[in-house]
Formats: C-alpha cells, structure tokens, sequence
C-alpha cells in the first residue's frame, strides 16, 4: 500500500486493515466520469468492527495516547520557583477550536502517463516536490521519472503542504494500472471529512506576577489534538510553544506540549502552524493578569515587553535562548493606541455600556511578534532558473507556488527591477520540479523572502554577464554599466535591453541561469529548545471593537485599527490584502467558524450550512490597515518582511474585546471564562456566569 505522509511514513493511501477515523478512505473507484465515480462509490457495502474510539483531548489523555512518547518541555531558568516567590499568582485556562481551511479551490490532482512509464502530475498543492516524491514512492520511479507542476492554487492556507498527496498518489497509481489519464478532486462534503485541520488547543497558564503586572515567571501546558497520524503535528506544536510568549520577555519560564493522537482527522498546517494557538495563550494571560490586578492591558503587555534594541540583549531574549534584535512593538502600539484613539474610546464605551443593559461593547490592543524561517533549518532554502531570450523576453522559474497570496507577483518585480524593465517583459511560468528541483513547500510566510532572493541571484548572473559584454565593446567598467529605464546605459549611451540580449546572443553569450538562496545564521535544537529558529520577527497590533447581545450572545466587530510591519513592503497593494485577508480569516477562526465531531466521531459540520466562514458583510464597518514604515534591519529581499501568516493573529484582539464585553456584564470582579471560537451560544453562557 502507498503511503502518502510527509515524513512518518504513517499513511497508508486506503486504510490498510484499520480504519482511523470516521471519513478515512477505504477504496478508489475509477470511471469514466466524475458522476459515474460517485455512483459507483455509493454500492460499495462497508463491514467494519467497531473499536472503541478516542476522541478528544481527554479520551487521549486518559489513554496515554499521544505521538512522540513524553511531552516535548523547554524551559528557561526556575519558571516554578519565581512563580513561588511573586506577590500574585494568576492561573487560568482556555480551549481553542480547530479550524477548517476552507479553501475556495477543494484538494485535485491529474496524472498523465508519459513514455518509459514516466508521470506527469498537475496537482494543487503548496509543495510540488513532496508530491514528486511520493508518487515516485508509489510508482518505484525515480524522482527524475516524475515530473510535478502547479499553474496556482484557488487558495491553500496550510491545507495543500500534505494533504494533496493522497489525491496525486492515487492518480498516478490508476494512470499507471490504465494507462490513460486520471484526474480526482474532492467534493466539499468529502475534503471536510477526510483532510486535516487547524489544530484545536487546550492551554493552561500559571503566572507569577508583581505589582505593576511584569511576569516574574510563568508555565504554560499545550494539550494538542493531533488526530490519527502524524502528519506535521511535531512542527505545528513546537511552533505554539516558539510563541507562547508572544512578545513577552518572561525571565522564567518552561513550556510543555502535549501531542495527542486521536482518531480524528489528521490535523496539519494551517496559516500560523501552531502560532496562533500559543500566542492567544499568551494573550489571554496578559489579559487575565490585568484583570486581576486592575491594571490597563495595554500598561501590563508594555511592561512585559521585550526591550528595545538599545537595551542590553539580556532584557530582549526570548526563553528560547535567541535575541530579539528589532523590536518595534513599544513605538508600533504607542503609534496604534494614538491612531485609534484607544484611550478616549475606552472611556467612550465603558460610559455606553453603563447606559445599556442589552448590548455591550467590548475593546481590546493584541500584539503579534510572529518568526520567520521554517524551524526545520534544512527547508530554508530554494532555487530559481532565469531565462532571457533573444526578443528581450524574460521566463522565470522558481520553487514557490502561487495560491492568491501574490508570490508571483512580487517575484517578477524583482525580476523586472534587476533587469530595469517593466514587469511586462517577465513571463511568470509555472511551478514546475523540472526546472527548480528539491523545493520546500510555499510555507512558513518565507515563499518571497526565499524565492524572490533566488531570483535575483538568477537575474544577477545574467546581468553581470551582459554587463561585462557591453562594457568590453565601451571600454569601461561593467560596475558602471547602467539596467534602468528598459535600457542598457553605458559609457554615455543607452541601447534597448531587448538589443543588447539580441547582441550577447550573437557573441555567444549565455542569458539562462539558475539561482540559489540559503537564509543565512539560523539554527535550531528542537531537543533541547535553544537556538535561533527565527532569522527575524514580523510585527503588527490591533485594536477591535465589538458589541455583544446579551440575550442572544450575538456578536461582531465594529471597528478594527491595524498597523502592520511588513518591512519595506515589496507590493503594498498585495500585502494590504494579506493582512486584511488574514484579520478576517483568523475572526472566523475565533468566532464562528466551528467544527462539531458527534460522540461516534463524525464530524457533523462539514459544508457551508453548518461551517459558518466569514463573509463580505462580516468584515468590521470600520477597517483601518496601515503598514509600518521601517525597513527589515535585516538583508531580505528589498528589505522587506514576510507577511503571508503573521495577520491572521491580529484577529486575537476580536477574541479579547468579546471578552472584555463579556466582563462588563458582571461586577468585574470575576475574569470571564470564554472559549474559541466565540461563538452567540459560548457567549450568551459566559454572560449568564458573569451574571
Ligand atoms: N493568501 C491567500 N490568498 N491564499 C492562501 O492560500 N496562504 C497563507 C498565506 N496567505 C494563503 C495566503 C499561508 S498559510 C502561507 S504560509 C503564505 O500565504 C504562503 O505564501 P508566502 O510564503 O508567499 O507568503
Ligand atoms: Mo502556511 S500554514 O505555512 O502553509
């Protein structure tokens, strides 16, 4: 039987004598047609004993059943003596809900059988390579055999790093039995039930903390449901506990993660991989510690910030041993709370509230500090093939897939801009394993910091060698030799890029080259927890507004306030919509979008009727994006930041002004229990105990 996991080879194609989970493939049918296939399906009889079940995360608890043996723990300094010694002790929890990616394109996949038993794949998957790999697995080819390519993606978010590999695997077994081609695509109903999710959480915290609010030391407990297999829990979960303090210097801390394997579908990546989840932990602690102490959130997450650059490393150190270089947070949030009026609109709605007994409002500033670079050091790097053709016409490759998020995009602009011409004469190809091999996925946030630095060293080759061309007919040097304006400048004159590629052709000079991109100083320990995973952080804040029905528990966003770094934006018109895209996608997450498995472990929501994602009328009526201006102190592409996930965490401000709406309805004294998502039935129960 083919596996088709990324690495644990755990995954059988078809469930190879047990079935571990409701909605775990049984069988292929192949046929003519879509519809004659999904006929076909529906005369199968299924006779399967029934075994008992683990479901949640306390079945799984009680089981012992989990991946990796012990719990992975990392720690800094004594986290339960400081805690023992602080004035105040704060301890809380909360459960946070998975999430399903909802990708507007579902899971497909087409294979053509070539000559010599030779495959080609088109697949709609983030990681080309991975599907490469896996049907050559299948097929016992060589991965030279198989050929993989990806046009783009009608949307990804995490859901197409593993879970396409099933679909190509099982084309490109048919297409080879047939001998004809085979194409398979996954109905809404079936991608619910058979692909993984957003990892729900359970998180508990234990704060010991002071006067002003500052975190002497703390411990925080991760229980994650995996699901049956283990796809890439490990990464997901080590990424919860990178940020499980957020932005937050805790001088003492330690961290255990719980990874339990349930028979549920298999959770996988999804925009964040696991940051989301650890860093609303940190979050609801900061909040929880204001509370209690009766002290301004904003006041108790300044002083647990990181110090500025100036300060001495010790005091901007994260508990994983790796120093903060560029915080931004102290000026990005004072820049936010002015812009968004903050203060005064605290006043403005605590008064309201005081004057409506139905409807309440809520307000609350979240901080992301999310890193960039794949934990995994070995995946970050990637390559490009550059070619200029004789007309001038530019062809360019590289290893990243486009799935909206404007990659492509962003790398031809770099392209163009090395070559000084407009972005018109740079064909955009498609991904494709035979001209970029040993690709990683288009993950982590990293595919334009990685990508778009391979190209430019494609396009810098090339142009060096036009360069030194031009400059030997002028007599001058080739640093002095001028790409800008759809021309060649030199020595006093200006030819039309597309002549001076006509004229190195003929003087036998090669316009194709490939290019190479390492992200340089990373390394990781995930045993021991120490290292620099991160080759820098991306930044943002925002600032919700909510209101609250009291009676009903309904619930939504007013007013959103973001100021978001992407570095010097490479495209400020694509980063606008990824930092927009991901707000609303990360509410939904924390609001409505739950998923509801029944105690045979069937997962009941599984389309649009019953899975509630955010639509155009439940974007907030005031929605103000604002990048920050500020170069990445690092050398990246152009200097500017990845962006694809770190937003999606903004949407943590939702959560926390639904829940500071919840506390006005009580004497204040209690800190509201609310889980995620948020949703009018969580809400209206979180009122009534307030009450
Ligand atoms: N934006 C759109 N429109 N569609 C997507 O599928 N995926 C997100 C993010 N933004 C996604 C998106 C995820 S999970 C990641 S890791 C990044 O884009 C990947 O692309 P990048 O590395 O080029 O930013
Ligand atoms: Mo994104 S979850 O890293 O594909």
């Amino acid at each position: 039987m083919p596996d088709v996991s990324p690495a644990a080879h755990d995954e059988p194609l078809l469930a190879d004598g047990t079935v571990h989970h409701v909605g775990q493939p049984v069988f292929v049918v192949a046929a003519d047609s879509h519809l004659a296939a999904r006929r076909a399906v529906r005369l199968a009889r299924l006779e399967i004993a029934e075994a008992p079940a683990i479901l949640t995360l306390d079945d799984a608890l009680a089981a012992g059943s989990r991946f990796e043996g012990a719990p992975r723990v990392w720690t800094c300094g004594d986290a339960s003596a400081a805690i023992a010694a602080a004035p105040h002790l704060v301890e809380g929890a909360i459960e946070i809900g998975g999430q399903e990616h909802f990708y507007l394109e579902g899971q497909a996949a087409l294979a053509l059988p070539q000559e010599g038993g030779e495959m080609v794949i088109h697949a709609s998957s983030q990681h080309p390579t991975e599907i490469q790999h896996k049907v050559a697995e299948a097929l016992g080819l060589p991965m030279a055999a198989v050929r993989v390519e990806v046009r783009r993606m009608g949307g990804g978010f995490g859901g197409k790093e593993s879970q396409g590999n099933a679909l190509a695997v099982a084309c490109a077994v048919i297409a080879r039995i047939t001998g004809r081609p085979v194409r398979m695509r996954y109905d809404r109903d079936d991608d619910f039930a058979i692909t993984g999710k957003r990892h729900d959480f359970r998180i508990r915290y234990r704060a010991g903390v002071d006067a002003q609010g500052r975190i002497l030391g703390a411990e925080v407990t991760h229980h994650a449901r995996c699901g049956w297999s283990a796809d890439l829990s490990a990464p997901v979960c080590d990424r919860a506990m990178l940020h499980a303090t957020n932005a937050y210097h805790i001088p003492a801390f330690r961290v255990e993660s719980h990874r339990l394997r349930t028979n549920t579908q298999s959770n996988t990546a999804f925009r964040g991989f696991g940051g989301p989840q650890g860093m609303l932990g940190a979050e609801r602690m900061m909040d929880h510690i204001a509370h209690r102490l009766g002290l301004d959130p904003l006041a108790v997450r300044r002083v647990n910030f990181h110090a500025a650059p100036t300060a001495p490393a010790l005091r901007r150190t994260t508990f994983y041993g790796m120093e903060v270089q560029d915080f931004v947070l102290h000026d990005l949030v004072d820049r936010l709370a002015e812009t968004s009026r903050l203060a005064a609109r605290r006043a403005e709605i605590d008064a309201w509230n005081r004057d409506s007994p139905v409807l309440k409002r809520g307000l609350a500033l979240a901080p992301v500090q999310f890193g960039i670079s794949f934990t995994l050091t070995h995946l970050n790097q990637a390559g490009a093939l550059v070619h200029v053709y004789q007309d001038g016409s530019i062809a360019m490759n590289h290893g990243g897939t486009e799935m909206g998020q404007g990659l492509f995009q962003k790398v031809a602009q770099v392209a163009a801009e090395a070559f000084g011409v407009g972005i018109e004469a740079v064909r955009i190809t498609a991904t494709d394993t035979a001209k970029v091999p040993n690709t990683s996925a288009t993950a982590a946030s990293s595919g334009s910091d990685l990508n778009g630095m391979a190209v430019l060293a494609a396009c810098e080759e090339i142009r060096g060698r036009m360069a030194a061309f031009v400059a030997a007919e002028h007599q001058t040097d080739p640093a002095r030799v001028v790409f800008a304006d759809g021309h060649v400048h030199a020595g006093g004159a200006a030819y039309p890029f597309a002549e001076v590629a006509r004229r190195a052709w003929m003087a036998r000079i090669s316009l194709s080259a490939t290019g190479f991109y390492r992200t340089p100083d990373i390394h990781w320990d995930r045993i021991a927890g120490r290292g620099r995973p991160f080759y820098y952080f991306a930044y943002g804040a925002a600032v919700a507004e909510v209101v609250i029905d009291t009676l009903t528990g309904e619930n939504r966003c007013l007013a959103a306030h973001i100021l978001h770094d992407c570095g010097a934006s490479l495209n400020p018109a694509l980063d606008m919509g990824q930092i927009e895209g991901g707000f609303v996608q990360g509410m939904g997450w924390l609001t409505t979008e739950e998923l509801v498995w029944d105690s045979a472990g069937r997962l009941r929501t599984h389309a649009p009727s019953t899975y509630k994602i955010p639509a155009c009328a439940d974007r907030p009526r005031v929605f103000e994006v604002d990048l920050w201006e500020g170069a990445n102190a690092l050398p990246t592409i152009r200097r500017s930041k990845a962006v694809g996930e770190p937003p999606l965490m903004l949407a943590n401000a939702v959560f926390l002004a639904l829940s500071d709406a919840v506390a006005a309805c009580g004497d204040g004294t209690v800190y509201p229990a609310l889980d995620a998502p948020a949703t009018p039935e969580r809400v209206l129960a979180a009122v009534a105990r307030q009450r």
